[in-house]
């Protein structure tokens, strides 16, 4: 696996590739990679032939109170996994590389409405910061396909309308959350969890599928099993930001009747860790 930090050496390695007639996926994170984001590599691998990761913990993301500086770098390890798992390029720009006029300075991209609500009022200008570096993650490498996870369900939403609006010509693959035994779906912020945390952790998988339980059964209108959701993830130990039962192509308010094409989405403190998690509800 190459590991490229510079942007000419990485538009010549994807340009050799294109010379070949090779197809590219990027896969984008911030690092501290785990079996979730190695599950994006095989994604990736199955829709292309050369697979090209990011690792960049991107500051325009992160508001000012949140873990920017805190959060887990782990470089050597993730050298090591993405090679393992049949990445062939790695890509990991220093902040410069990304913002040549500085972060704060930066072009910023906003896609409106989608970046708004639940995740986006918690964490306001959070979606920006993501639809800010993964422009010009596209415009960099040029994928063909770029593989994001379900488990930050929003962000996908505001991914998809960024490519769609600003066209730029890459298919945008959504890959399944992955999840430890318990239930608790796997995270980078999972370790800042003690043993103890970790275990009541898996409570929010439980209440999602509660809610999808309660959907299904279509005697409860939506707002009671939110409410009720809301009470259970309190009562398990959490400060509870949302739980919500929302549509699945825009996270609008469903129609009272409707049942189909849903999502069921949780934010939770537990301690300092936020938590996020949802349920696709078929
Ligand atoms: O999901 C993430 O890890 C990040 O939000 C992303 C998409 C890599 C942008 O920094």
């Amino acid at each position: 696996m190459e590991i490229l930090d510079q942007v000419p050496e990485l538009r010549a390695a994807i340009a050799a590739q294109r010379r070949a007639g090779r197809s590219i996926a990027l896969v984008p994170t911030m690092g501290n990679l785990h079996a979730g984001h190695h599950s994006l590599i095989a994604v990736a691998r199955r829709h292309a032939d050369f697979v090209v990761a990011s690792v960049f913990v991107n500051p325009t993301q992160f508001g000012p109170n949140e873990d920017f500086a805190r959060y887990p770098r782990t470089p050597d390890a993730d050298a090591a996994g993405l090679d393992r798992h049949g990445c062939d390029a790695l890509f990991v720009p220093a902040v410069p590389t990304l913002y040549p006029f500085g972060s704060e300075a930066a072009v910023r991209v906003h896609v409106p409405g989608i970046s708004d609500v639940l995740d986006g009022a918690s964490r306001p200008g959070h979606f920006d910061g993501v639809a800010t570096v993964v422009a010009r993650l596209f415009n960099l490498v040029q994928p063909d396909v770029a593989v994001f996870g379900r488990k930050d369900y929003q962000q996908l939403l505001v991914i998809r309308r960024l490519v769609d609006d600003l066209a730029f010509p890459i298919r945008i693959l959504g890959a399944p959350i992955v999840r430890e035994a318990s239930g608790l779906a796997l995270s980078s912020r999972n370790q800042y969890l003690s043993p103890a945390q970790r275990d009541q952790a898996a409570a929010i998988h439980g209440v999602l599928q509660w809610m999808r339980g309660q959907v299904a059964g279509h005697a409860t209108p939506l707002a009671a099993i939110e409410a009720e959701a809301v009470r259970q993830l309190a009562a398990a130990g959490f400060d509870p930001d949302y739980a919500v039962i929302r549509r699945g192509e825009d996270l609008g308010t469903p129609e009272p009747e409707r049942r189909d094409g849903l999502v069921a989405l949780v934010a939770a403190r537990l301690g300092s860790t936020r938590l996020i998690d949802n349920l696709e509800l078929g």
